[in-house]
């Protein structure tokens, strides 16, 4: 009940106009008190709300609400239909999509937020998430091959970030091994993906990506390394229906192209992009740290990191790369 309370408001207060809390409270059935409780509430969304006396309520920002039927349209337009869930509040897209496995779930299945109360980074870290400002997303892919072949799945899904950035913004993004996409020298967008299933036997993956478009001041102060987000390299305007319907759109494609071709014709396009190619990094395994220079990857997706004139092998897991000193 709360929740749909809230999320009357929040549509209530899209447009950017005052709304009065007596309005509010009528419309909705509820005390000026319980409507004031609310949008106490909604700052907690990363929100940002002002009362202008005599006047009401009021957004720091108009919000471009997501709406599933404009998704579904441009994914249309665009030769797909994949089944797309929009959810207002959630914990986590992939959390969610992960628990609908194996068998509430269809292949190429998304979910789409406005928020997430638990979004997550690898590792367990938190992914910042407020409301109505950016993307979250997740997509179940069922892959035939098992667990092995979905290896290159991050690298895939930073290629479908990529293209959908470029095919909309004319943006050249830079990819970071194995799951972070910048801009400017900074984060833009992460991708988490998560693996159900047994070794040697078809898997379950949900492929989550969170990409920053409009990052609100408050929430800024919680993400705790630098950032940037889209708006801020574009003067174009984002249309999030839009943008998440191209991101589908593209994830699918490469997912496809993955499937069908695997890593190795997609090389040269991960070469181009990538951040760190033949500079010197430093690589953090847990507490262990060592030094060499990014070869680029190999045709599973595994990173090629040259140490003392020989190449090692890295494969995936726990492992980020930073810049050397
Ligand atoms: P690596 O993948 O190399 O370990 P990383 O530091 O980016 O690099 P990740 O686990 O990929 O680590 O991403 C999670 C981190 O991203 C968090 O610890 C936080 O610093 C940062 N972060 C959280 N929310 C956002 C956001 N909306 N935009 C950019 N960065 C964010
Ligand atoms: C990272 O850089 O560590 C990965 C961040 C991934 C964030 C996205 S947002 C949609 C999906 N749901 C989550 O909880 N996480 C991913």
């Amino acid at each position: 009940m709360t929740k749909i309370i809230k999320q009357q408001i929040i549509h209530q207060l899209a447009s950017g106009d005052h709304v009065s809390g007596e309005s509010l409270g009528k419309q909705l059935g509820v005390s000026r008190a319980a409507i004031y409780k609310q949008i106490k509430s909604l700052e907690q969304l990363g929100l940002d709300v002002f009362r202008i006396h005599g006047k009401g309520y009021k957004l720091a920002q108009p919000l471009d609400l997501l709406d599933r039927d404009k998704i579904c349209q441009h994914l249309a337009n665009l030769g797909y239909d994949n089944t797309i869930e929009v959810h207002s509040l959630i914990d986590s897209t992939n959390s969610y999509l992960m628990r609908r496995l194996p068998n509430n779930i269809k292949h190429g299945q998304v979910c789409i937020a406005e928020h997430q109360n638990a979004g997550r980074g690898r590792r367990g870290r938190k992914w910042v998430s407020p409301f109505g400002s950016h993307i979250y997303m997740s997509m179940h892919w069922y892959i035939e091959q098992g667990m092995a072949a979905a290896m290159g799945l991050s690298l895939v899904t930073a290629l479908a970030v990529s293209d959908a950035i470029k095919s909309l913004y004319k943006l050249d993004v830079q990819l970071k091994w194995p799951n972070d996409i910048y801009l400017g020298g900074v984060k833009l967008a992460g991708i988490l993906i998560e693996l159900e299933g047994q070794a040697l036997e078809p898997c379950h993956s949900i492929i989550g990506i969170g990409l920053n478009l409009s990052m609100p001041e408050k929430s800024a102060k919680d993400v705790t390394q630098p950032w940037t987000d889209l708006q801020q390299h574009t003067s174009i305007e984002i249309d999030r229906n839009q943008l998440s319907a191209t991101l589908v759109a593209c994830l699918e494609h490469r997912l496809m192209q993955h499937q069908s071709k695997g890593l190795a014709v997609m090389m040269d396009e991960w070469h181009q992009q990538d951040f760190f190619l033949n500079k010197k990094v430093r690589l953090l395994t847990g507490e262990r740290q060592a030094q060499g220079i990014c070869r680029g990857i190999n045709s599973q997706g595994a990173l090629l990191l040259e140490i003392d004139g020989q190449i090692k092998t890295i494969y995936g897991g726990e492992v980020s790369l930073r810049a050397a000193p």
